[in-house]
């Protein structure tokens, strides 16, 4: 397993069974290919000239026509080119004919690449331009779809992809992430969150066609209408782009799609369409695809690999923080010139950003002469334009360290990486189950020996590396083999809820590992509480109503319950917030000037309203009408702008603006289902604790003589985070978003309600307890 062998990239093929797959046709690809490669050779040798070649100019006449279209058309043209350049050092862009080949030849196809090869920008424009447009699918081409677990290397890619086939996002090439969708009619490169894919099979199948109405532009399945599923038939190509990672929905839509091929070959005599699947994995785990998949042929895309030298530390490591400050500072003096940039794998964001602010520091350290260090975080929830940072060229003189998540372990290729330094760790969501009850919260754990080797993996991409472990090699004996999947580990609801819609039967789902039936259990109890199911087989017009929105279940549950209390305007802005992360940033070094600027935003029922004031100024700062002298009691932008008014506040802009994008998402899909987005509820915030409690009844706690609080559902103790702005108050009964584990069990994101709403919630009526723990005066 451990990294080695430099070579050339020729894609191998086996079957599960280790054989070799049946001959391929090669003079029917061949041909397809000809004429595409030689204008291909032709734009690369243009790239960066002035436009020379035919391919150009040709289109350059057809864009005289659009006049002012035609300056953007051959920028874009020129971009292409460029990119032609790297495209064809990509390993998946030399074996394209194979690879094609086999794809044209198979139902299913399993891809196994080094991270890098070029898997997620080659194959979907490959697929549209060579051999299956001309073969099966008509002048238009085949309709591909690619899922990617994530959001912004969804939007990255689709951009990048445009960018490569030398057009504007939106167009032939787009993307759908939740919340926002740049596709079009025109688009038939489709970059999709799992999480999208996931929903158009739940929302578009028959039997919600028929409440639906009309239809968001797209082609609808009408030959499915008998079909208990959805078959997807806008598709022609599924591929499903990171599957190693198998998150929750990448497990449910390999099974999902598994059997939307069958029957849609079943019908073939009808004239349905076929559904190819290409599965896309790095290096972890593929027999288990070529398994579940049996017959799919698995083909290898060898990416180059040099040696990396890797070595352990004696003993373990107290502070894995200040460890890899250490082990980065002393490759850093002991090879200072910049060969071979340095990256960092940290369990989560704190971590980083500790990391990132003590290599500062340390840096500052360093001779004017020597080499100096550029040092960047990276995970998930950075903005794009700081994310797009790794991407840009190193400063003269200066070495690169970036200080990551596993996001780079396989999603995120960083160019010019000669050093890796392992912490061993990873975060990971977590379901625990208890008799008192269940708790999902973020966990920092061991990685597994998989990960550990991708991530040694990353030092050796383009010269021979060093990847130094902060962990002990008997540590490294004793870590997992592989990752447990994360459907055995995480909560099933709303995943239920999705099969149950397309009705299918979450027992008898066709999974690639099981979950235990206890979470398939728990999931049924949770959607039953909220209504949304009447067993474990019908989903209730409530269920359905709540489909309609991409939220979990708990917060789906919350805004239709809005709606009927008349108070949607303010739930709409409390969950928009939820979704888009912590409002007040809560860094240690500025706590108190924070607390003392979050004093005018707090309302006394609890975060959730303190979230909405902070929105609210936010949304009248942006809407621009504020900064116009008037003396009214509207916050003013002041000279910096909002970036300025952010800081000044000590509140986090980038929450504020995904905030304010899902807000207007959730508007408009209100408006397109017939439910009124502005009722509000008039000063009368019992109502917004009500519906709050109508999907988290779960979350409740009252308080107890001691101050802590104890759950309704459940009996686990529980505090109210410090963060909370009910922090240090007594109020009789809470309810809360999330709980935290650290030194005690924290609940975060807490509102305080009226104990005898409780009677308002089904759940608590069904169970004949209208109050559950008795009322205890404070
Ligand atoms: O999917 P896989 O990891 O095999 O590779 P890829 O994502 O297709 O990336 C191929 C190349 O394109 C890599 O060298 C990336 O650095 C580059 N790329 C990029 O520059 N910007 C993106 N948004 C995605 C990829």
């Amino acid at each position: 397993m451990p990294p080695a062998q430099p070579g050339p990239s020729k894609p191998k093929a086996t079957m599960a069974n280790g054989t070799t797959p049946k001959a391929k046709p090669k003079t029917r690809v061949a041909n397809f290919f000809s004429d595409d490669d030689e204008a291909d050779h032709e734009r690369a040798a243009a790239a960066g000239a002035a436009p020379a070649n035919g391919v150009v100019r040709k289109k350059r006449r057809l864009n005289d026509k659009h006049g002012k279209g035609k300056a953007r058309s051959e920028e874009l043209e020129r971009i292409a080119a460029e990119l032609l350049v790297k495209r064809y050092e990509l390993p998946f862009y030399q074996g394209r004919r194979d690879i094609l080949s086999q794809i044209l030849d198979n139902d299913t196809v399993v891809i196994i690449g080094e991270t890098g090869c070029g898997k997620s920008t080659q194959l979907g424009q490959l697929l549209r331009r060579h051999a299956l447009a001309l073969e099966h699918y008509g002048p238009r081409g085949p309709s591909v779809a690619i899922t990617q677990p994530r959001r912004l290397p969804t939007i990255s890619l689709a951009t990048r992809v445009a960018a490569e086939m030398g057009v504007a996002v939106g167009g032939e090439v787009g993307y759908a992430v939740r919340f926002e969708d740049a596709t079009s009619r025109d688009t038939r490169v489709r970059f999709m969150t799992e999480g999208v894919l996931m929903r158009e099979l739940a929302n578009d199948g028959p039997q919600a066609k028929k409440d639906k109405g009309k239809a968001n532009g797209e082609a609808k399945d009408d030959t499915a209408a008998d079909d208990p599923l959805n078959l997807l038939l806008r598709y022609d190509v599924v591929i499903i782009d990171e599957a190693h990672e198998r998150t929750l929905n990448t497990d449910f839509l390999l099974g999902s799609m598994k059997k939307i091929q069958r029957l849609r070959k079943a019908r073939a005599g009808e004239g349905v369409k076929p559904l190819k699947i290409v599965i896309m994995s790095a290096t972890l785990d593929p027999v288990k695809f070529t398994s579940f998949f049996s017959g799919a042929p698995a083909l290898h895309v060898p990416g180059r690999m040099f040696d990396v030298a890797t070595s352990h530390t004696a003993k373990p490591v107290d502070d894995f923080v200040e460890a890899a400050a250490d082990a980065a500072l002393m490759v850093h003096t002991r090879k200072p010139s910049p060969v071979g940039e340095m990256l960092v794998f940290m369990p989560g964001s704190d971590e980083i950003e500790n990391l990132v602010s003590l290599l500062k520091r340390r840096g500052n350290d360093l001779a004017p002469d020597a080499t100096q260090l550029q040092v960047l975080p990276l995970y998930a929830s950075l903005p794009a334009t700081a994310q797009s940072k790794i991407f840009a060229p190193v400063p003269g003189n200066t070495r690169r360290v970036v200080v990551a998540t596993n996001i780079a372990e396989t999603s995120l290729t960083i160019p010019g990486v000669g050093f890796v330094i392992d912490s061993g760790y990873k975060k990971e969501k977590e379901f625990i189950y208890r008799a008192s009850g269940a708790i999902e919260h973020l966990r920092k754990m061991e990685i597994s020996q998989a990960s550990a080797w991708q991530r040694t993996g990353r030092a050796g991409r383009e010269m021979p590396g060093e990847c130094l472990r902060l962990y002990t090699e008997a540590a490294f004996r004793k870590m997992p083999e592989f990752d447990t999947p994360e459907i055995q580990r995480c909560n099933l609801a709303n995943a239920v809820l999705q099969l149950i819609a397309m009705r299918q039967d979450p027992f008898a789902f066709e999974y690639i590992d099981p979950p235990s039936r206890d979470s398939i259990a728990a999931a049924f109890r949770t959607l039953a509480g909220l209504g949304a199911i009447s067993s474990p087989t019908d989903i209730t017009p409530l269920g359905r109503q709540m489909l309609h929105y991409p939220l979990d279940p708990e917060h789906a549950r919350i805004l239709v319950a809005a709606f009927e209390l008349g108070c949607a305007a303010e739930l709409i802005d409390i969950l928009a917030l939820v979704v888009s992360g912590p409002v007040f940033h809560d860094r240690g070094d500025t706590r108190e000037t924070a607390a003392a600027a979050r004093a005018k935003f707090i309302h006394r029922d609890g975060d959730h309203l303190t979230a909405m004031n902070v929105l609210r100024a936010y949304l009248s700062l942006r809407s621009g009408d504020n900064d116009d002298g008037d003396d009214d009691d509207r916050p003013k932008a002041g000279k910096g702008g909002i970036g300025a008014w952010c800081r000044d506040n000590h509140v986090n802009g980038k929450t504020l603006a995904a905030a304010a994008r899902v807000r207007a998402q959730l508007r408009m899909l209100a408006e397109r289902h017939g439910a009124d987005a502005s009722s509000s509820c008039a000063g009368d915030f019992s109502l917004v604790g009500r519906a709050l409690l109508q999907g988290l009844f779960m979350n409740t706690a009252v308080i107890q003589a001691d101050g802590s609080y104890r759950q309704t559902v459940g009996s686990l103790t529980v505090k109210i985070h410090p963060s909370s702005v009910l922090a240090g108050r007594k109020v009789p009964a809470i309810v809360y978003d999330e709980l935290a584990i650290t030194s005690a069990i924290y609940a975060r994101n807490v509102s305080a309600f009226d104990q005898d709403l409780l009677v308002t919630v089904p759940w608590f009526q069904k169970a004949g307890a209208a109050q559950p723990v008795s009322r205890k005066t404070v």
